[in-house]
């Protein structure tokens, strides 16, 4: 499985950048607000200059299918290794699917996003252009989130994104390093992770009775704060 950071704050983009651990980079909204993003347009531009080399999507931020189309058109001038995410409805709960057909037709790259349902995916899949490299992104973690399984959902997700060619599933809202393996092992092509996971990663292998020992050392630490004597 390949890995992507997902994110906005730039420091943390370009030194997963140059640890060379990522394939890419995912961006949504809400992550730029977190991160503090003022100007979307200048913050994009330079993560593109800055990271040439690299699959990176960028959100539309508009609410209807007219502005979001012109969103669209700005966003794919911002480089050749960009994809548009497409939320696949509005806030109204509107199918995407038409603005999707449309920017397919015109052999631009999507990461459709927000994804929960298999009727999701496979209304996305079915119109996605085959001659171009496109991103469906199901948001795993927010379905463990509602206390339902994921795996099931990212098995079929699997079969529906291989009909059609270029269709690369993504493994979105990732929560714990476990899930990369997860990923990989039901054959999912790329998972994004918080820098935080991305971190985690590094431990990987770790001997168990380590980790154990880091555990209570941690503990340990954290007692001195707390005046017990
Ligand atoms: C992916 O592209 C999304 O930006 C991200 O994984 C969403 O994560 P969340 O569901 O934890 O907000």
């Amino acid at each position: 499985v390949k890995i992507y950071a997902d994110g906005a704050v730039l420091d943390d983009m370009l030194s997963a950048y140059e640890s060379g651990i990522v394939s890419g980079f995912t961006t949504n909204p809400s992550l730029m607000k977190k991160a503090g993003v003022k100007d979307y347009v200048a913050f994009a531009k330079e993560v593109v200059e800055k990271i040439p080399d690299l699959p990176l999507s960028f959100e539309v931020f508009a609410d209807d299918f007219e502005t979001m189309e012109k969103e669209a058109e700005k966003i794919h001038s911002f480089g050749d290794n960009v994809f548009i995410k497409i939320p696949i409805t509005n806030t109204k709960g509107e199918s995407s699917i038409p603005l999707i057909k449309k920017l397919e037709d015109k052999g631009y790259s999507l990461n459709v996003t927000a994804i929960l349902t298999l009727k999701q995916v496979e209304e996305t899949v079915a119109a996605l252009n085959p001659n171009v490299e496109n991103i469906v992104s199901v948001f795993a973690g927010r379905i463990a989130d509602v206390g339902v399984d994921p795996i099931p959902y990212m098995k079929k997700s699997v079969e529906i994104c291989k009909t059609k060619k270029g269709a690369n599933l993504l493994w979105a809202s990732s929560r714990e390093v476990f899930n990369v393996y997860e990923a990989d092992r039901l054959g999912v092509d790329i998972i994004t992770c918080t820098p935080e996971i991305i971190s985690k990663l590094k431990k990987v292998g770790k001997p168990l009775e380590e980790v154990s020992l880091d555990t209570v050392k941690g503990f340990n630490k954290d007692i001195e704060s707390l005046g017990y004597s």
